[in-house]
């Protein structure tokens, strides 16, 4: 028996509404398989956690999740309770920088049942390669004056190391896809980092002489994902622009409730993490009309992460078998309840066992 102990935090707002269905689904699916077996344990951190214990995790929490094979993560963030880079940088970045989850893979693409924002005969694939672990996202910097000539300073941190892992890791995918790489630049207004990010991209392209590489500024680059996303294949983009960048790709495909992702550890020294691009959702929060898929998919990429790529493939096989029977939530364009898309996914996993 092949068993994935999974450290499951629902967290905050739509995430608590979805995960319970998305871990049956996980539970269902390891039954198809036979010889998998799910083991979670859940954790309260969250908003509410905060609350109550001042932290959005124990200090022990890094090494309590580290004891699982993989963190499955629902959403943080209830900015009415607490402030988001208060709770965000003390639960989700802790997680994503203790755990080295240097990478977040972004999936978007056409799904049967889900009309995208621009029709697109034959559909499109694409995955973005979010650098995941600096970037915009640093904490140098800091209010240097205040009073009517306040400056306040954020800087970005780009590092050769990082920044080369997310482009080999896009080049190497994109071998075995399309053959594509996007990189997202703004190096015509940035003028450190992004002119680095060029040069990395130019320098470890040569290493890939088959793939087809392709530079675009990161807002005429926004702008053709809308118009013609079957362009795309790999992307490779900073922490803030593939943080941009996969809201737009998950609201192409339909909605930002179904795009799944993946923090992924590389070196394998810590678990991975897998959360949905969405977040907390608190403008429909306690309304059940939450759409499960971004959650559901994530599963999926978690599957494929266990090397249960078969598994995985049926799973999203049966999320498109119901979107394509109109079993939708509203925010897709159907009538249906986040219990009832994912009922009807339980269902037909458990119908094949
Ligand atoms: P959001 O993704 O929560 O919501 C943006 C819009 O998408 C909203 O209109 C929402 O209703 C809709 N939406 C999101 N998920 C949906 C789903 N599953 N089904 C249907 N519609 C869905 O982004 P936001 O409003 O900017 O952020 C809300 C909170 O979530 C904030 O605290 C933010 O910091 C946090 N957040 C957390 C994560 C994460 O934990 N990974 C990601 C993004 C935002
Ligand atoms: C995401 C989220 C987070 C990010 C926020 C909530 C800090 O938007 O996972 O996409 O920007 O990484
Ligand atoms: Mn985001």
């Amino acid at each position: 028996m092949k068993q994935i102990k999974l450290a499951v935090i629902p967290g905050d707002g739509v995430g608590v509404e979805i995960m319970p269905y998305a871990t049956k689904v996980l539970d269902a699916v390891a039954d198809l398989h036979g010889g998998l077996k799910f083991e979670h344990e859940w954790y309260p951190y969250s908003c509410e956690y905060y609350l109550e214990h001042g932290e959005m995790m124990p200090k022990d929490g890094l090494d309590q999740l580290s004891q699982h094979d993989a963190v499955f993560l629902g959403a943080v963030g209830n900015p009415k309770l607490v402030a988001d880079h208060i709770s965000l940088w003390g639960l989700l970045i802790n997680i994503r920088r203790g755990f080295k989850q240097t990478l977040n893979i972004r999936h978007a693409k056409q799904l049967r049942g889900i009309q995208p924002m621009v029709t697109n005969p034959g559909g499109f694939d694409l995955i973005v390669v979010r650098e995941n672990s600096e970037g915009e996202y640093s904490e140098v910097g800091g209010r240097i004056h205040s009073g009517e000539d306040e400056v306040v300073v954020q800087n970005a941190v780009f590092t050769r190391k990082a920044t080369e892992r997310a482009m080999r890791y896009a080049f190497d995918l994109a071998k075995t896809r399309k053959g594509h790489v996007t990189s997202a630049t703004k190096s015509n207004g940035i003028v450190f980092s992004m002119p680095f990010w060029d040069e990395v991209f130019e320098q470890v392209g040569q290493d890939y002489p088959d793939i087809e590489k392709r530079t675009a500024h990161i807002d005429a680059l926004s702008a053709f994902l809308v118009s013609k996303p079957a362009e795309f294949d790999v992307i490779v983009a900073s922490n803030l622009f593939g943080d941009i960048l996969t809201d737009i790709s998950a609201a192409v495909m339909g909605s930002i409730g179904i795009g799944p992702a993946a923090n992924l550890n590389v070196d394998g020294t810590h678990p991975s993490m897998f959360e949905p691009v969405h977040g907390s959702a608190p403008d429909i929060v306690g309304r059940g009309i939450a759409n499960p898929i971004g959650q559901i998919w994530t599963a999926k990429m978690m599957l494929d992460h266990f090397g249960e790529s078969e598994l995985a493939d049926q799973l999203l096989t049966i999320v498109e078998d119901v979107t394509e029977a109109g079993i939708k939530t509203p925010d897709v364009g159907g009538r249906s309840t986040t219990g009832e898309v994912s009922e009807e996914i339980i269902s037909r996993i458990q119908q094949l066992t």
